[in-house]
């Protein structure tokens, strides 16, 4: 991208760009330099340009299993997130700010460690990306869900949708993550970090707008968030268990 470009992709916002989506560069993967917010070099843009190899992700993801479950959906307490459907450039993302210590994620860090190859962070994500998103993630069930539901869907139309999509299907090309499927206490968490100032790898966009919002209103957003679903992409339910 040439500075002017560069200059006037700044000026405009990249929520104004949303309904602007840019066609993939070619076949193989994508390249940071199209997100000058994060722009960073190094691992992460050289593993944004590999094409990611699946058969190859599924062996490496055995290192994964443990916690982020077989079907990579993760634990419905929100202790592990779910990765399943996610898209392979906000997972190569991710993985490569854990490493570099972007994120407070102790739990990951001995295992980010491992992913020193971009090539391994490219097939990993390949893998990720192309599984179904499980059904039964965690949900927010207190007595007062539909009212916190409704409250959240309210802000969440208002100041996330831009970004994060109808169903919480984010952006591959604009790195926003899938929301849809995942944990609801994941979500707080995560919400309330990026909030506090303990992800500091989220787009300054987002957090200039999470900033102003009270504990109450982020349980009500991510109650919401944690209720979307993204057409095409779910797993299908489990046929229910036969009686004997
Ligand atoms: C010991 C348990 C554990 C293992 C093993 C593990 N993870 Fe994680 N992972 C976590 C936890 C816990 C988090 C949430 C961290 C946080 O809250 O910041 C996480 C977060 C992530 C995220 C960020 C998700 C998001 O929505 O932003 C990615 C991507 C990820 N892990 C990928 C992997 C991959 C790939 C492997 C295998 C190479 C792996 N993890 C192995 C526990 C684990
Ligand atoms: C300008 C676009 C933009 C807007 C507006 C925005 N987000 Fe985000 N969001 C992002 C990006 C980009 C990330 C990934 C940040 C990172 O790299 O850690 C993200 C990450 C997240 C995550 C973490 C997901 C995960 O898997 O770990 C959550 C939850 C989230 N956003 C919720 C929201 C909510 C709720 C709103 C509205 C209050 C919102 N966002 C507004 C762009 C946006």
């Amino acid at each position: 991208m040439n500075k002017l470009v560069l200059a006037l992709f700044l000026a405009t916002g990249a929520a104004a760009l949303a309904n602007a989506e840019p066609s993939a560069p070619g076949s193989t993967g994508i390249g940071i330099k199209n997100y000058p917010w994060q722009a960073v070099a190094g691992e992460k843009s050289e593993a944004l340009e590999r094409k990611g190899n699946r058969k190859r992700g599924e062996v490496l993801y055995a290192l994964c299993r443990s916690c982020h479950q077989p079907s990579a959906g993760g634990h419905s307490d929100g202790s592990v997130p779910q990765l399943a459907g996610q898209h392979s450039s906000v997972l190569i993302k991710q993985m490569a700010d854990i490493r570099a210590g972007l994120r407070d994620s102790p739990t990951m860090y001995p295992f980010a460690a491992v992913l020193s190859d971009p090539q391994d962070l490219a097939d990993l994500a390949a893998y990720l990306e192309g599984l179904c998103i499980p059904v039964d993630h965690g949900r927010y069930d207190a007595q007062d869900a539909v009212q916190q539901v409704a409250k959240g869907r309210a802000l969440y139309e208002n100041e996330c949708r831009v970004c994060h999509g109808a169903n919480g299907e984010g952006s591959r090309y604009r790195l926003y993550p899938v929301i849809a499927g995942q944990h609801y206490k994941y979500l707080l968490q995560q919400m309330t970090d990026i909030r506090d100032g303990k992800r500091r790898n989220a787009n300054p966009e987002m957090v200039r707008i999470i900033s102003k919002y009270n504990d109450d209103q982020l349980i009500a957003i991510s109650a919401y968030q944690a209720s979307l679903v993204m057409p095409g992409k779910m797993c299908k339910a489990k046929a229910p268990a036969r009686k004997p």
